[in-house]
């Protein structure tokens, strides 16, 4: 804590009384800077900071009433509380100065202990304003982040570390006279093997800056942490830290250059902020605030992880139901996962959303879902199908999109499975949409199935090798056109080429 003395502003034109009001303030530890005159205080305010202000009434330039009125009308002073020194004690005066607003009156000659006690109590009534006005400026802060983290808060892209990135800097002081703020706040993490990463935040020259201080976890075994699910949080001021626990800790972060005065922490076996030098003593509020942030923060981790699991476990249904149209079919190895793989590589050369992104790679396999309801005979026959077994092959789809059903979380699935067969120049099935009426998710799985189809030995045919098939899909055989595909589509199939192969490679079966 910066150890700093109130200071009081002594306001009188004669010098014996400031000589009088200096000796009464100084032993009781405060500093008392005196102006001899109206102007000279609003000077002295306006460039230093001052706590209160005994103010006398008759000056022979300006009064004391339009000093105070002056005070009080500039937001920038009228928080310091004004007592009125006069011999002006009639009730007329004193109504005149609380208009002018001050915030007491003291009649002269004045009793020093009085003196004394009103501006320690008017001292404290500044400090307690102070720390509402405090209080409800962080509370105001940490509700718009917590709204706009909320708003944005995707479970499946939460990322805890960017989280933090984007609040510690937020508590820190930017400027010295920021003294509810902390200058360095220090965050370790732990990872699943207990194995702690510590990041030191600090604003050097009013910039945010992060650095890595210790990254072999020995700071972590300094701390008595809480047991495993258990959170503690203290405030510790200069004279308590060495006492506490953190006495080690501080000394160790003497090698970092770092000296501590005070400090509010939280402390936990998966996270621990440590919020040190605040510009004053810090209290239980400051412990509070740091609580709150700190669980809100982990709410939201809980929350994503608890989402991811969901997440998974409907992506390893989704997978089993793909599996489970292939049972009748020829073996196809991975070509479910590949078409997930390449519609998303796709996907992503077409800037299509993270979350399309994200849809797309698992949904995709669903798309022949539908020859479940196939007859095997069908689907594993060597020689060329008859007209009928073609209509009845073509099924798939519709089938399909009927399997999958109507749920909105399955509805690109659903759609790629109706419409992984229609051709951007409407000679597909089963509907033969053309152009802009077909899915977009739809263009990209007909294309990428097409490609992995060609490359894999079927009972009817060969591998094609790479450039062969690319050859295929990008000029055509008569059977394969070019015009079958959206053209954007096609030319993310060009640029993406040579990653389709590597992939191909990759996840050969
Ligand atoms: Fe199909
Ligand atoms: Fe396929």
């Amino acid at each position: 804590m910066i150890s700093v003395k109130p200071i009081i502003l002594c306001v009188d034109d004669e010098p014996a009384n400031l000589a009088l009001l200096q000796a009464v303030l100084v032993p009781q530890g405060y500093e008392a800077i005196i102006a001899n005159n109206g102007a000279e205080a609003l000077r002295i305010i306006g460039k230093q900071h001052v706590d209160l202000i005994l103010l006398d009434i008759i000056m022979p330039d300006v009064d004391g009433f339009t000093i105070c009125r002056n005070i009080k009308k500039d937001e920038r002073f009228q928080q310091i509380p004004v007592i009125m020194i006069t011999v002006l004690s009639s009730k007329e005066n004193r109504i005149k100065g609380i208009e002018a607003g001050a915030e007491d009156f003291i009649s002269k000659p004045f009793d020093h202990e009085e003196v004394l006690a009103r501006i320690k109590m008017l001292l404290k009534m500044k400090d307690l304003a102070n720390d509402l006005k405090t209080a409800y400026t962080n509370i105001n802060s940490l509700t718009t982040f917590g709204k706009a983290t909320i708003e944005n808060f995707d479970p499946l892209s939460f990322d805890f570390s960017a989280q933090i990135n984007a609040i510690v800097p937020r508590l820190i002081r930017n400027t010295s006279d920021e003294i509810d703020k902390p200058q360095i706040v220090l965050v370790g993490t732990s990872d699943q093997n207990n194995n702690w990463t510590w990041h030191q935040y600090e604003n050097v020259f009013n910039e945010p800056d992060t650095a890595m201080v210790d990254s072999n976890s020995s700071f972590s075994t300094i701390f008595n942490l809480p047991e495993k699910g258990k959170s503690q949080t203290v405030f510790l001021n200069h004279e308590d830290i060495q006492k506490s626990q953190l006495q080690k800790f501080v000394n160790a972060l003497v090698s970092f250059n770092i000296t501590v005065s005070d400090a509010v922490c939280y402390l936990s076996r998966d996270i621990c902020i440590l919020a040190l030098n605040y510009g004053r003593d810090v209290s239980t509020y400051d412990a509070a605030l740091l609580d709150g942030l700190v669980l809100n923060i982990l709410f939201l981790k809980s929350l994503s992880s608890q989402m991811r699991e969901v997440e998974n476990a409907f992506e390893y249904t989704v997978y089993a139901l793909a599996r489970a149209s292939e049972v009748n079919d020829y073996d196809t190895g991975n070509h479910i996962l590949r078409v997930g793989e390449y519609s998303a590589l796709l996907a992503r050369n077409l800037k299509m959303s993270d979350e399309f992104i994200r849809t797309i790679r698992v949904q995709s396999t669903l798309h022949d879902v539908g020859k479940i309801c196939i007859p095997p005979n069908i689907l594993k026959k060597p020689e060329k199908l008859t007209p009928n077994e073609i209509i009845e092959m073509k099924e798939h789809t519709l089938y399909g999109a009927k399997i999958i059903g109507n749920h909105p979380k399955l509805k690109m699935g659903k759609a790629i499975a109706l419409t992984h067969h229609e051709r951007y120049d409407g000679t597909g099935y089963p509907h033969g949409l053309k152009g802009g009426g077909i899915p977009m998710e739809g263009m990209i799985v007909n294309i990428v199935d097409q490609y992995d189809a060609m490359r894999d030995v079927r009972i009817y045919k060969p591998a094609f090798d790479h450039a062969t098939t690319y050859k295929i899909i990008t000029e055509g055989d008569g059977r394969t056109m070019p015009r079958h595909f959206d053209p954007q589509v096609l030319k993310a199939f060009k640029e993406s080429a040579s990653q389709l192969e590597d992939l191909h490679e990759e996840m050969k079966k």
